[in-house]
């Protein structure tokens, strides 16, 4: 077992606000640990792989399979951070049988620490099946990037009183059927400081203002390893992708001008 467990998460609440991060791969997950016990409580194998990991544009082609794969590869490097999974897009619309198959398979296979599953009320069955058989759960509200082709599109949700009133009821529906804490993702900072205020566990925001308990990015985003536009809320916390040009730069020329490798780069 992990160090960071999620009655350890939960007891962050009202203690201390949290970071967290996405992480695809073994690389990646041995720099998160080695930042020590304090930093980073929680760590995500997101199906935003689909789009960090694949190129795509979105999260739907993600298969079972390939979060099996990028969690195995998480989990093989990581010890003290919570190891949450997601439940990519078909694993659980298909029925609560499946939802609970794939859910056994980022465990078992993958290593997971927990899943996340994205939706309101309609995920409450499983997710509380899920807690009863000892998996935690956490939820997922908001800007659902599973449900883009019915939002039209990747755009803030809550923002009418009514779709806000909608959000609260599933976040507390969510926490009502065990989930040990909720990401909430694209919606307005008021929206979601309310939510944080009105659930005893944690919310993680992303996209949703400095009123939660916790923030999540995306590596390749906080880490500036994307090119061109990010969307709003993303602050890049460095330049990686303009640091590994540069070293790609250099490496070239010293290949060309024959000082790599030098002699005591070479073998005798
Ligand atoms: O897939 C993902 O990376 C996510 C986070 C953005 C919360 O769901």
């Amino acid at each position: 077992m992990r160090t960071w467990t999620p009655q350890k998460i939960r007891a962050l609440k009202g203690a201390r606000r949290f970071a967290t991060v996405t992480c695809y791969d073994a690389t990646s997950a041995a720099l998160i640990e080695a930042l020590g016990p304090e930093a980073l409580p929680l760590v995500l194998v997101g199906d935003s792989l689909g789009m960090t990991m694949q190129g795509r544009a979105d999260t739907l082609a993600v298969t079972l399979d390939e979060m099996v794969y990028h969690t195995r590869c998480v989990a093989r490097a990581l010890r003290t951070p919570f190891l949450l999974a997601d439940l990519p897009f078909g694993s659980y619309q298909t029925g609560d049988d499946d939802g609970f198959r794939a859910a056994l398979r980022l465990v078992k296979e993958g290593g997971a620490d927990g899943v996340k599953i994205e939706g309101g009320a309609r995920v409450v069955p499983l997710t509380r099946r899920l807690v009863e058989a000892g998996i935690p759960v956490c939820g997922h509200l908001g800007l659902t990037p599973q449900s883009c082709l019915a939002m039209g599109g990747f755009k803030v949700q809550g923002r009418d009183p009514a779709a806000a009133e909608r959000l609260l009821a599933d976040a507390r529906h969510l926490e009502a059927a065990g989930c040990f804490a909720l990401v909430a993702e694209g919606i307005p900072a008021a929206l979601g400081a309310a939510m944080a205020k009105a659930l005893a566990i944690p919310v993680i925001g992303i996209g949703a203002g400095a009123g939660t308990d916790g923030q999540i990015l995306v590596w390749q985003d906080l880490l500036g390893l994307t090119p061109g536009r990010v969307p709003k809320f993303v602050r890049r916390f460095a330049t990686l992708g303009d640091a590994a040009a540069e070293a790609l730069r250099a490496y070239d020329a010293a290949v060309r001008d024959a000082s790599f490798p030098a002699p005591e780069e070479s073998y005798t």
